[in-house]
């Protein structure tokens, strides 16, 4: 077990799918035996901006944590936490933002483009600006070393290397300099054939039934061009290949990918190929969200007992900082 210490987190924003499973939690899982491992639910990055209407937000902290511990997070082996029970967050954001100059905020790229594509809400506040640097306070305040996360998230990392290092130059070495894990993960593409995301409705939930599993493969794109059982396919063209790829063997990924090309499997068959290996993967996850939904008080004390443990490690640096600036 390395003494380094791993750091990730999670909008509690909807319901997790397919996608989130392969992309992330899977990830988390294999770290939580090789890393001291802090995991936790962003519900104050959900805020900032879903900040008009809260009133799903204790909903999704509970999915997302019940989807947590189904996929096999362990709260014996990594510290499992909701953000807005660690107040020290907040504390670094704090005296962070004294630091921080405005144009490295306005500059990250994904603050202009969510700015423009989100046309339903008014994301011009100090809250949504200051996002990366929310982040930042969420990754220095546990010194972690690495933060897997997907490429999307790269450039908060940048900031919060950084910011890290304009700390430590003005005040003295307190942060060691995180870096991403970047998951190596094909994004995985939902029943349409682009990528699986929840604005595009197109996913498979890991709270779905199996009926409703089942049901959403059966109906979901093949090559367009293969019209008829007989009319030869191409399963590049077929977002049910690109599933195959990531939940089937290799025997079965060539079986139904040249059963595709010469004709002598149908759409059907191979998609029941597929539907039997997501159920595998599915299956147990089903039975241990059933035994969570059913344990809500499991649930609570796991939370408070993963904040607590967490709280800790993040007091622990803010007396550093605290020191450091002077303060206390
Ligand atoms: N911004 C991340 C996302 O949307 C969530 C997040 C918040 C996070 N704080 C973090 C991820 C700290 C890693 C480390 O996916």
């Amino acid at each position: 077990m390395s003494e380094q210490r791993v750091l990730s987190g999670i909008q509690p924003s909807g319901r997790l799918h397919l996608g989130n499973l392969v992309g992330a939690l899977q990830n988390w899982v294999r770290l939580q035996e090789q890393y001291e491992c802090y995991y936790f639910i962003a519900d104050w990055h959900a805020l900032t901006s879903q900040y008009a209407d809260t009133s799903n937000l204790k909903e999704y902290t509970r999915d997302v944590l019940v989807n947590c511990l189904a996929a096999g997070l362990d709260p014996e082996k990594a510290t499992i936490f909701q953000q807005s029970r660690v107040p020290e967050h907040a504390e670094l954001h704090l005296l962070l933002s004294m630091i921080t100059p405005l144009s490295w905020l306005e500059r990250v790229p994904t603050y202009k483009e969510k700015q423009e594509q989100v046309t339903d809400k008014d994301l011009g506040t100090y809250g949504f600006l200051g996002y990366p640097l929310l982040q930042t306070a969420d990754i220095l305040i546990y010194r972690a070393h690495y933060v897997p996360v997907g490429v999307d998230q790269v450039p908060h990392l940048e900031i919060t290397r950084e910011i890290g290092r304009r700390f430590n130059n003005f005040y003295g070495e307190v942060f060691p300099e995180p870096e991403a894990l970047l998951t190596e993960f094909p994004k995985v593409v939902g029943t349409d054939g682009r990528k699986m995301s929840k604005t595009y409705n197109n996913c498979i939930y890991l709270s779905d039934s199996p009926q409703e599993v089942e049901q959403k493969i059966r109906t979901m794109m093949t090559d367009p061009q293969r019209i008829k059982r007989t009319d030869r396919g191409d399963p590049e063209k077929s977002p049910v290949h690109h599933l195959h790829r990531i939940f089937s063997s290799t025997q079965e990924q060539e079986h139904t990918a040249q059963g595709c090309r010469s004709a002598s499997i149908g759409c059907i068959d191979c998609k029941k190929i597929l539907i039997k290996n997501i159920f595998k993967v599915l299956e147990p996850i089903w039975e241990k969200r059933r035994y969570f939904l059913e344990n809500p008080s499991l649930l609570d004390d796991i939370l408070a007992s993963g904040s607590a443990r967490a709280g800790k490690a993040a007091s622990e640096t803010m007396k550093l900082v605290r020191k450091s600036m002077n303060l206390q």
